[in-house]
């Protein structure tokens, strides 16, 4: 659309010069010129001449303008565009500083912690996590939700208060709860696919078909966290208040945003990159299949297991973040090779785990999360139609899992990423195959991907290079134009 505004002025201004030019001197204003005596004749020449440049330059000037105009309109989004509000309390912030401190960053992140008071004592390194600000009165809002939480009003009121701030340069808003660990890099890629101009509501709705049912299929979980373009947040910030006194009878804030937005006309853009995470126990099956959208949250992961074996929850993230800082693009991107040699299927979910299958196993059977996980409701029963994805089963018996590799290093130089993964040892149970395989090492290119490869992502495909007694070497690249994942023979 600017492009075509600038091509427009572009051809105006060469009009005028052609207009101009074709004019001045065969016109019948030169012959008439002829006429009148030589000092009004050259006077009127000056004249027309001052009024050319005149014309040329004040041309010159408005084409410019635009052009400055369209170029900073169509600047890639960055960091600096995104305003993260965090829902927070008095009471949880100081166990979920930690969390935020993985993804926060006060150079290139712009963010907000909103509280009901403020913290007693507060963390001494001030300096790496987001400033707090102070939740506004809400007690003129009626919360009828039997069992809920009032506090649902005042988060759903950070919405308004965040934009209220008239930060400048701001493109989106993106919210989330103080447990929910943002991928930066990869939600503003994610938004760039959108118009900041237009009106989006972008995140998405819970693992848990239960959970959808009771509070809406189309709503953006909270806790996963979602953005709002700027020109929307703008006017929802002007109706919210609005919309808070007619939906007491609702349980969370997450639901009161989306009704509000509702009745604004607006619908979710689905991402599934935003994770809820509404689930319980090892989240493996989980990391080890996701979507080809880059990873933007993950939640609740209080509830969960450590994500690595051997380390707690903020040690195990902290390791994941090795990787996502070094290519976060890629982070548990998954990736299927075979090496028909010693007839081993590799599964590698980068910067995480790589799984290796006895046999050649068929891609859209590695593509099912493998059920680690429990549902949120710990009484409800685990079928399965409770999660709203395809699912396998993961043996009980250890000797019929696949063998798994975690994350050990991840190192780059100019040539490329190398990450390492090492044998997770559970079981004695290892065929002639893999008893001695003990590392695996992956090459990759760090995964930059455009606006329009975001929008059409393909998988990448992997080789086995070199398969010794006791490490493998894969590669990650590009898949050539024709090229399937799978064994052929
Ligand atoms: C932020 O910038 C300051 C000054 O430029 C620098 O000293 C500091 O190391 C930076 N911090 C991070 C986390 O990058
Ligand atoms: C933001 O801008 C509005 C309208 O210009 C103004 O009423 C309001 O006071 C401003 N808020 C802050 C915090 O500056
Ligand atoms: C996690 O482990 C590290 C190292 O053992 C320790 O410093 C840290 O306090 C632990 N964190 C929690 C929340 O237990
Ligand atoms: C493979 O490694 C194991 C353990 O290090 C060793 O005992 C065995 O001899 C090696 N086999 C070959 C063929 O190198």
């Amino acid at each position: 659309m600017y492009q075509r505004k600038k091509k427009q002025s572009n051809l105006s201004l060469s009009e005028t010069i052609g207009n101009l030019s074709k004019k001045l001197p065969m016109s019948s204003t030169f012959l008439r010129i002829r006429i009148l005596s030589p000092s009004l004749k050259s006077f009127i020449l000056i004249l027309s001449i001052v009024l050319n440049i005149y014309l040329l330059l004040s041309h010159w000037y408005l084409y410019a303008l635009e052009s400055e105009i369209s170029r900073a309109a169509v600047s890639p989004t960055a960091r600096q565009h995104l305003l993260f509000a965090i829902a927070s309390s008095s009471l949880s912030w100081p166990r979920r500083e930690s969390y935020v401190r993985l993804w926060y960053s006060p150079n290139s992140t712009r963010a907000f912690a909103f509280l009901d008071r403020p913290v007693l004592n507060p963390s001494s390194s001030l300096g790496d996590i987001p400033p707090v600000v102070i939740s506004g009165d809400t007690s003129k809002f009626p919360y009828t939700f039997r069992g809920g939480l009032k506090s649902a009003i005042r988060v759903a009121r950070v919405v308004k208060e965040v934009v209220d701030r008239n930060e400048s340069d701001v493109r989106w808003f993106v919210f989330g709860d103080d447990d929910t660990v943002f991928f930066v890099d990869n939600l503003v890629n994610t938004l760039s696919k959108y118009d900041h101009d237009e009106w989006f509501y972008i995140g998405s709705n819970s693992e848990s078909y239960e959970q959808n049912v009771k509070y809406s299929f189309n709503m953006a979980f909270g806790g996963g966290g979602f953005a709002i373009s700027h020109s929307l947040a703008t006017v929802l910030a002007r109706v919210l208040d609005s919309c808070l006194m007619r939906y007491g009878h609702l349980y969370g804030s997450d639901s009161r945003i989306f009704s509000c937005l509702a009745e604004l006309g607006v619908g979710l853009t689905r991402e599934p990159g935003f994770h809820q995470v509404d689930m319980r126990g090892s989240l493996f099956g989980m990391l080890t299949a996701h979507p080809l959208s880059p990873l933007v949250s993950l939640h609740h992961l209080d509830a969960a297991e450590p994500i690595f074996p051997g380390m707690n929850r903020t040690l195990a993230l902290e390791h994941l973040f090795e990787a996502v800082n070094v290519d976060p693009t890629r982070i548990l991107q998954q990736t299927v090779c075979y090496d028909r040699s010693s007839s081993l299927t590799f599964s590698i979910a980068w910067g995480f785990a790589i799984q290796v299958l006895e046999g050649n196993e068929l891609l859209p059977d590695l593509l099912s999360m493998q059920r680690t996980f429990t549902p949120w409701r710990r009484s409800a029963n685990i079928d399965a139609s409770h999660f709203m994805f395809n699912m396998r089963e993961y043996p009980r018996d250890p000797c019929k899992r696949p063998i798994i590799f975690f994350l050990q290093s991840v190192t780059s130089d100019q040539h490329g990423i190398l990450s390492d993964y090492t044998r997770h040892i559970d079981g004695k149970c290892l065929s002639d195959a893999t008893k001695n395989l003990k590392r695996i090492r992956v090459f990759s290119g760090k995964l930059d991907l455009d606006v329009e490869q975001m929008k059409a992502p393909r998988r990448q495909c992997c080789n086995v290079l070199v398969s010794f007694n006791e490490s493998v070497i894969i590669n990650i690249r590009q898949c050539g134009m024709d090229e399937l994942i799978a064994v052929h023979v």
